[in-house]
Parts: structure tokens; C-alpha cells; sequence
């Protein structure tokens, strides 16, 4: 009971909250990212790949639960950290400091509130009620034509360019608040942190984003 004060009562253990989820979901987002990047090694992979993970069904539902348990706490948290916020300065300041908040840090809230539209969006595209159902030759969902059928459909594939180009904002700036809460963006150090937590965003984004583009281009069609 102590431990649950500490954390949702106070502003430290709300920012630790965040972080630690925010850590989590980014996990996920890489994890996911490297697997689905093996749709470029051709239908046989992905689609073993997606038989892979469905084989392990306690194990499947419950990294599904943590999730979206990662993900209730780290919005929950948000929340009442700005609420926090605006009880210690309910008056607006008159003149806003451009310079010591980022374009990023003050679009937190909106970016990752369209990432969460987005993720709904995209788990009934894909997985609880995908257009294509199809299997493959071996029986095996073909992940490989969902995918490259749904990205065959520009508009679909220009909002999931979007939602990554905003989740790489806010995964971005997330990262760089962490650091900063753990006290390793200091001094000579910072910069160095900035660039990383920018990398990192930016590499997710390449990775994510390659596939609706290689699609748009041409890549696939050929097998579907
Ligand atoms: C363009 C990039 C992406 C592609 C190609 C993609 C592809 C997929 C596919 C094929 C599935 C269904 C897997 C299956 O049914 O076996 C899936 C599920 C999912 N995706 Fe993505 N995804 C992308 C980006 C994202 C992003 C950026 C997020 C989160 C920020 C995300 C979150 C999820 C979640 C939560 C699931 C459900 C996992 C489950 O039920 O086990 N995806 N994705």
C-alpha cells in the first residue's frame, strides 16, 4: 500500500510510472518492428513468424495483458502529471517561453493520443477483423498478403506513415524526458543523450515506414 502511494501520490512516482511503461511499450515497439521486418525475407518467414507467436497462446495473451496494461498506466499517469501541472499554475503564463519547451514536449499529449487512435485502428486491421483472412500453402495466416493487400490501399498506408511519423515525436521526446528524469542528460552528456533519443526515434520510424513505402512502390504485388 506504501509502494502504491509512493507511486500514483506523488509527482516523482507518477514520472517513474511513465517511464517505466513508456520503457515497456517501447520494447514492444522494437520487438514488433524486427518481426515484421521479415516480410522482406519473403512470405515463408513472416508467416512462420505469425504461427510462431499464435503456437504460444498463454504466452501470447499475457505479454497481451501487460501491454495494455503498460499502456492504461502510462496514459493514466500522463494525465494526472499535466493535472498536477496546472493545479501548481492554474494561470496560463502570459508570454510562453518558445525556447525551453520543443515542439515535441508540448504536443505529448496529442501525439500520443493519435498513436492510441492509431493502434485501435490498426488491431481491428489487422488482427481482430482483417479484410483478408487467407491462408497460406502451408495453412498458415498470410501475414505476408494481409499486409501487402491492406498497404496496397494508399490512404491506409498514408495513415500509418503519419502515426509513425508522430510516434517517432513522441517515442523521441519520451526518451529524452527518461534520461533526463534518471539524471544521465546533464552536462557534457546531454547533447550526446538528445542525439541518441533522436536516433532512436528516427530509426523506428525507418524501420516501421519502409514497409507501407516498399509496398506504394511495388514490392509483393508479385506473390499476392
Ligand atoms: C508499418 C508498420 C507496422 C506493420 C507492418 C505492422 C504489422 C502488424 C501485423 C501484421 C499484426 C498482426 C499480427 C498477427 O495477427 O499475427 C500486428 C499486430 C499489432 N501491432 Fe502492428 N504493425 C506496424 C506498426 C505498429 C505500431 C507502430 C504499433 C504500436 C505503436 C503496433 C502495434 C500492434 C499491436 C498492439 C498488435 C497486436 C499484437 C497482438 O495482438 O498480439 N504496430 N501488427
Amino acid at each position: 500500500m506504501k509502494l502504491f502511494n509512493a507511486l500514483f501520490h506523488s509527482s516523482v512516482g507518477k514520472k517513474y510510472v511513465m517511464g517505466m511503461t513508456g520503457l515497456a511499450l517501447f520494447g514492444f515497439v522494437i520487438g514488433h518492428m524486427l518481426g515484421n521486418l521479415q516480410i522482406f525475407l519473403g512470405p515463408d518467414k513472416i508467416n512462420a513468424y505469425g504461427a510462431f507467436l499464435k503456437s504460444m497462446p498463454k504466452l501470447l495473451w499475457a505479454a497481451r495483458i501487460s501491454l495494455l496494461a503498460c499502456v492504461f498506466l502510462h496514459i493514466a499517469s500522463a494525465i494526472s502529471l499535466v493535472r498536477d501541472n496546472r493545479r501548481a499554475r492554474p494561470v496560463a503564463y502570459q508570454v510562453r517561453q518558445a525556447r525551453s519547451t520543443t515542439f515535441a514536449s508540448r504536443t505529448m499529449i496529442w501525439s500520443g493520443l493519435i498513436v492510441l487512435s492509431f493502434i485501435i485502428y490498426h488491431l481491428f486491421d489487422f488482427t481482430i477483423s482483417p479484410d483478408y483472412k487467407g491462408v497460406d500453402s502451408e495453412g498458415r495466416h498470410d501475414i505476408f498478403a494481409m499486409v501487402v493487400l491492406g498497404f496496397s490501399n494508399p490512404f491506409s498506408a498514408a495513415f500509418y506513415i503519419l502515426a509513425n511519423t508522430l510516434l517517432a515525436i513522441h517515442l523521441s521526446h519520451g526518451m529524452q524526458s527518461l534520461f533526463q528524469s534518471l539524471g544521465w542528460s546533464v552536462g557534457r552528456f546531454r547533447q550526446a543523450f538528445h542525439n541518441l533519443a533522436l536516433l532512436v526515434g528516427w530509426s523506428v520510424f525507418i524501420g516501421n515506414v519502409s514497409i507501407p513505402v516498399a509496398v506504394l512502390l511495388g514490392f509483393g504485388k508479385e506473390a499476392v
